[in-house]
């Protein structure tokens, strides 16, 4: 027997949570064909693993990707990391089924202008993955905002019976199609109009299917606990798993109260499948919102179409600039993007180390200057959390990553080292790995990660892409 590839001695932390054990681990093909505490055959190429870890590709759960993937497949933000498959489509947006009219709506312009949006189909977007062969797997969800921008004329209204009919059939054809579940972005203006019930009526294709419902939640400052209460509502509606998105606690009168989140949390998962994912940083970035616009925290601006030269400047500093108060500034600048500093460092802390908490990056690919979260979340866990502030062991933090992660997403035979999964592997120093991304320098690749394979084909390898690139569409699990 000849293999591709041929670990030696490697630590293997399988993603399963359980213990790490030595072994080889060799590959053929697309797959992992063999794991045991020696193998002697040969191999095209044989790898010393020794003081290395071999895990399972990272899974990063909570992305805006959908047109990047695409446009740019090199996908060097996200391999970089680790990372070998993305789940695009989050808070109620997605590039996939989207029919775009005269503009973009906010948020939906985090994924790109108006040209790029181009898959009327879960099934179109599928086959230009396909063609391009990005570098990472790609998995999607159907968003909730972009099924109303479809089918209403006016966004800042409840849909009409016949508009959710319309939102329904589209849902249907996109499960179909492979699509994971629905995501929903309530506190956005573009969809904080829809009342309840309309996404429990979109739940109910969800239970059809045995898709999954996330969601950017209504609020995620002071009616938090409501906010999340609706989640699990429309989870229960569609009995379906529920994934509240980027869990956190914002704005300073909020501090503190993941402890009720996650008593919340605890008391709910006794009889209903819920969970979620979070990125580890205390501040958090999106377009800039009239709305949040405050002086008790930070605010930096990341892009203004207006004012591209702000980038990077503080909306304080701006606004002294311009001899304005700070809201005022903010409506000159829209649209725009913003880093907001609203959490409290123990808050990300507990919701980071919550047992089903799984990590997603929310990376904005399009900002000029993005969170460093784009570059750096993978890493951060491992490094900063994992290592320096020892949240939790590194076989917790790598499950977080994978397993969790591909179990909750039913993404098939991913997110494991073990014999007949597909070969999606990240090789790493674990006492050296770091993210590299500041604020201040977000575009930078971390530091520790050794290689990366995507379906058994090495794609990154010290600080660069290989050229060879291997992602694939991935459909749920039946599909
Ligand atoms: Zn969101
Ligand atoms: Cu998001």
């Amino acid at each position: 027997m000849q293999y591709q590839y041929l670990f030696k001695n490697v630590t293997v932390v399988d993603g399963s949570g359980g213990p790490e054990y030595r072994a080889d681990v060799a590959v053929q093909g697309d797959r992992i064909a063999a794991i045991a505490p020696a193998i002697n055959a040969q191999a095209e190429v044989v790898i010393d693993g020794t003081g290395r870890v071999l895990s399972p590709g990272f899974i990063d759960v909570h992305t805006h990707d959908d047109t990047n993937v695409i446009r740019i497949p090199e996908m060097l933000p996200k391999i970089s990391q680790g990372v070998t498959t993305v789940i695009v489509g989050n808070c109620g947006i997605s590039a996939a089924g989207a029919m775009i009219g005269d503009r973009v709506p906010d948020p939906m312009n985090l994924l790109g202008e108006k040209e790029h949006f181009v898959y009327p189909t879960v099934e179109a977007y599928r086959q230009k993955v396909a063609e391009v062969c990005p570098a990472v797997n790609v998995a999607t969800l159907v968003g909730h905002t972009m099924l109303r921008n479809n089918q209403m004329a006016d966004l800042y209204q409840a849909a009409s019976p016949q508009e959710i009919k319309g939102m329904r059939a589209q849902l249907r054809a996109a499960l179909q199609q492979g699509a994971l579940g629905l995501s929903t972005g309530l506190a956005y203006a573009t969809a904080f109009a829809a009342p309840t019930e309309e996404v429990m009526a979109l739940a109910e294709e969800l239970a059809a299917e045995q898709g999954i419902y996330t969601t950017h939640l209504r609020s995620e400052f002071e009616p938090i606990l409501e906010a999340m209460d609706e989640a699990f509502r429309i989870g229960r509606h569609g009995k379906v798993p529920v994934v509240i998105s980027h869990h956190k606690c914002a704005g300073a009168k909020n501090w503190g109260r993941t402890r009720e989140t996650l008593k919340l949390f605890d008391q709910v998962r006794q009889s209903q499948d819920v969970s979620c994912d979070c990125y580890p940083y205390s501040a958090s970035s999106s377009t800039l919102d009239m709305k949040q616009i405050t002086d008790e925290f930070a605010i930096n601006i990341t892009w203004s179409e207006p004012h591209p030269e702000m980038a990077g400047k503080s909306l304080q500093e701006i606004a002294q600039l311009w001899q304005t108060d700070i809201h005022s500034a903010g409506k000159r600048l829209m649209p725009a993007g913003a880093i907001y500093y609203n959490m409290d460092e123990q808050d990300v802390r507990r919701v980071l180390s919550y047992p089903v908490t799984m990590v997603g990056s929310d990376g904005l690919p399009n900002d000029p200057m993005p969170h460093p979260r784009l570059w750096g979340a993978f890493p951060r866990v491992l490094g900063y959390y994992c290592r320096e502030q020892g949240l939790f062991p590194l076989t917790v933090a790598v499950h977080k990553m994978s397993g969790m992660s591909a179990a909750r997403y039913q993404l098939p035979q991913r997110g494991l080292i073990k014999e007949g999964y597909f070969a999606d592997l990240v090789l790493f120093d674990a006492d050296t790995v770091k993210d590299s991304a500041t604020f201040s320098q977000p575009q930078q690749p971390a530091e520790g990660i050794e290689a990366v394979w995507v379906n058994g084909v090495k794609s990154y390898e010290q600080q660069a892409v290989t050229g060879q690139r291997a992602g694939r569409f991935i459909c749920r699990q039946g599909k």
